[in-house]
């Protein structure tokens, strides 16, 4: 298969509910922990302060709702990635679902191996979900998860990582630039 634009474009469509369940938390998080503050057995935060119950429902009610409007928009079009509307929603919701559970056991995998919250960790904090998304999708969305497709999201997603972090470093929004 030839990785052409189109192929990148739907690749892109493909992964946008996964992106929005990924970066709206950060906007709209804040509130209760998920782990209500209580410790693992090795006397550190199960989840941490940075994984909150509004940031999880938003995170998935964002993507869900890019699913939603994906399944509405393009079937018809050439950048229809699955044959039918229900694939698109199905796959857009199981990604935004994977997103929020990968980015969880993200921060309980950093939690274990004595990570503050916040401190980064690009496998843990930026492929990580991916990785949990794109497993979760699989069973509606294997016709769009090549190889070719997979590399292609993994570079996309470490470029988006390194490029949203200099921004918001550059915006006064973080104080370092990773
Ligand atoms: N956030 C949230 N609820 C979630 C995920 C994220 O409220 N389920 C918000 C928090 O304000 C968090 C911010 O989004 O601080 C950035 O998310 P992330 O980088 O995943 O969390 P960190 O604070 O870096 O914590 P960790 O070290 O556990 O990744
Ligand atoms: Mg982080």
């Amino acid at each position: 298969m030839v990785f052409s634009i189109d192929t990148a474009l739907m690749a892109v469509l493909f992964i946008l509910p996964a992106y929005f369940a990924n970066a709206t938390p950060v906007l709209l998080g804040g509130g209760t922990p998920i782990d209500l503050r209580r410790n693992f057995f090795d006397g550190k935060r199960l989840f941490g302060d940075g994984k909150t119950l509004r940031g999880f429902a938003a995170g998935i009610v964002s993507g869900a709702l890019i699913a939603g409007l994906e399944a509405y928009l393009l079937p018809g079009t050439q950048f229809a990635f699955l044959p039918s509307p229900q694939l698109i929603l199905l796959s857009g919701w199981m990604l935004s679902l994977g997103t929020m559970l990968g980015d969880l056991a993200g921060s309980f995998i950093k939690r274990r191996l004595g990570m503050d919250r916040g401190n980064p960790s690009l496998i843990l904090d930026q492929l990580f979900f991916l990785f949990v998304a794109l497993a979760f999708a699989y069973p509606f969305a294997a016709a769009v998860i090549t190889i070719e497709s997979f590399i292609f999201l993994v570079a996309l997603t470490y470029v988006l990582h390194v490029g949203t972090n200099f921004a918001a470093n550059k915006l006064g929004l973080k104080s370092v630039p990773w």
